[in-house]
C-alpha cells in the first residue's frame, strides 16, 4: 500500500508502533520495522541520553529498516534532558520522531535542520492544526479509545478522524483502537493515511515484556479499561486491576481536593514492576479498549502481514462486492 505516510516515513506498510513506556525498547521497534512498519523506541524509558544512544545503536544492529524515536513532553517539575535526547536521536541517524504531550515547538527547528520527519501525536483537531502550523510533517490523531492519555475532550475516532481530514493539509495517522485490517480500512475511509497501534503490539511474540502482560491483554475485554487521573486533568486509560480500583475510590472520596501525592502509590514507578516483573496488580498501566479485539500473540510479521491481507480483502472483495448490482 502506498500513501503519503508510507512515502514520507520510507516504510512498506502504513502501520506505526506508537511509543510505549517500558515496551518501546530496541527489540520491539526492530521487530515492527523488520515487518515493514515503523518501529519506535521510547526515549524517556531510557534513563539518560547516553542510554538512548545505546538503545538506538542496539536497534540498528537488529534492523536496517527505518526506525523512529518517541519524545514525550511531560508536565513534570524535573524536566528530562530533552536537548540531550535530541542529540542522541540525531547522532543515531534516526529519521523519524514521534512527539507527544505538549507540542514540539522547542525541538522542531533542530530536528528539521537534520532532515528528521516529525509526527506529532495529539488528541484534538486544534492541537493537530497547531502542529501543522509550526511545521510538523504529519500528525497521529489519537481518539478517545486509545491506551494512554486520550486528553480531556473525549472525542472517539469516528468523529475525530473525519474532522481531522476536514481541517488538515498534512497527512495523518489514525491512532487509538486499531487492531486489524478492518481498523486500517476504516481509518483510511475516514481520511487517515496510516494507522498507529500501541496496545495491539504489546501482545506480540517479540514485545519485550513479561508473558503475564500479554496474557492479560488476551484475557481482557473492551469493558476492562478505566480512566484514571481525570480530576488532575491528566487522564490516562489503563487496564483495571485492584490497584486501579483503589485509585478510583480515592478519586471519588477526595473529589476536587485530590493531589498527585494521594495516588502516587498506584502510579509512580509502576511500569518496570508490570512490564519486566509481570506483577499485574502493581498499579495503573496504559491499555486501550482495543484489548477486546486481541485474541492471540502472533509475531509482528504475522500480525502486520495479516492486517495487510485482511485490508486488501476488505477493499477488493467485501467493499467492492457491495458495488456490484
Ligand atoms: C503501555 C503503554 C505505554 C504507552 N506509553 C506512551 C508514551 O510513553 N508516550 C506516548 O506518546 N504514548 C504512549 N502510549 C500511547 C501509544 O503510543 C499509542 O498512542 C496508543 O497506545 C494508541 O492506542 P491503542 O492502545 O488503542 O493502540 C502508551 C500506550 C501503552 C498501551
Amino acid at each position: 500500500m502506498k500513501t503519503r505516510i508510507t512515502e514520507m516515513l520510507g516504510i512498506q506498510h502504513p502501520i506505526v508502533q506508537g511509543g510505549m513506556h517500558f515496551v518501546g525498547f530496541a527489540e520491539m521497534a526492530a521487530a515492527v520495522s523488520n515487518a515493514g512498519g515503523l518501529g519506535i523506541i521510547t526515549a524517556l524509558t531510557q534513563r539518560t541520553p547516553a542510554d538512548l544512544a545505546n538503545e538506538i545503536a542496539r536497534c540498528r544492529d537488529m534492523t536496517n529498516k527505518p526506525i523512529g524515536v518517541n519524545l514525550t513532553f511531560l508536565p513534570s517539575v524535573n524536566q528530562p534532558d530533552y536537548p540531550g535526547y535530541v542529540k542522541a536521536i540525531i547522532g543515531g541517524g534516526v529519521k523519524v520522531v514521534e512527539t507527544a504531550g505538549n507540542n514540539p515547538v522547542q525541538v522542531l527547528p533542530i530536528l528539521k535542520e537534520h532532515g528528521i520527519k516529525v509526527v506529532h501525536k495529539c488528541t484534538a483537531v486544534r492541537h493537530a492544526l497547531k502542529a501543522q502550523k509550526i511545521g510538523c510533517d504529519a500528525v497521529s490523531v489519537d481518539g478517545f479509545e486509545c491506551g494512554g492519555h486520550p486528553g480531556e475532550d473525549d472525542i472517539p475516532n469516528f468523529i475525530l478522524l473525519p474532522r481531522a481530514m476536514d481541517e488538515l493539509d498534512i497527512p495523518f495517522i489514525a491512532s487509538g483502537g486499531m487492531a486489524d485490517g478492518r481498523s486500517l480500512v476504516a481509518a483510511m475511509a475516514l481520511g487517515a493515511e496510516g494507522m498507529n497501534m500501541g496496545t495491539r503490539f504489546i501482545a506480540t511474540k517479540e514485545a519485550p515484556v513479561h508473558e503475564n502482560v500479554k496474557q492479560a491483554l488476551v484475557a481482557a475485554s473492551e469493558l476492562d479499561t478505566r480512566l484514571v487521573m481525570r480530576p488532575l486533568r491528566n487522564t490516562e486509560r489503563v487496564l483495571t486491576n485492584p490497584a486501579v480500583e483503589r485509585l478510583l475510590q480515592k478519586e471519588k472520596e477526595l473529589g476536587s481536593t485530590l493531589k498527585f501525592e494521594d495516588i502516587i502509590e498506584e502510579v509512580a514507578g509502576v511500569y518496570p514492576k508490570i512490564m519486566i516483573d509481570g506483577q499485574m496488580d502493581a498499579g495503573a498501566w496504559s491499555c486501550g479498549m482495543v484489548a477486546g479485539l486481541i485474541y492471540d500473540i502472533p509475531t509482528c510479521k504475522e500480525l502486520i502481514d495479516r492486517i495487510m491481507a485482511e485490508a486488501e480483502e476488505i477493499i477488493t472483495q467485501r467493499l467492492a462486492g457491495f458495488l456490484k448490482h
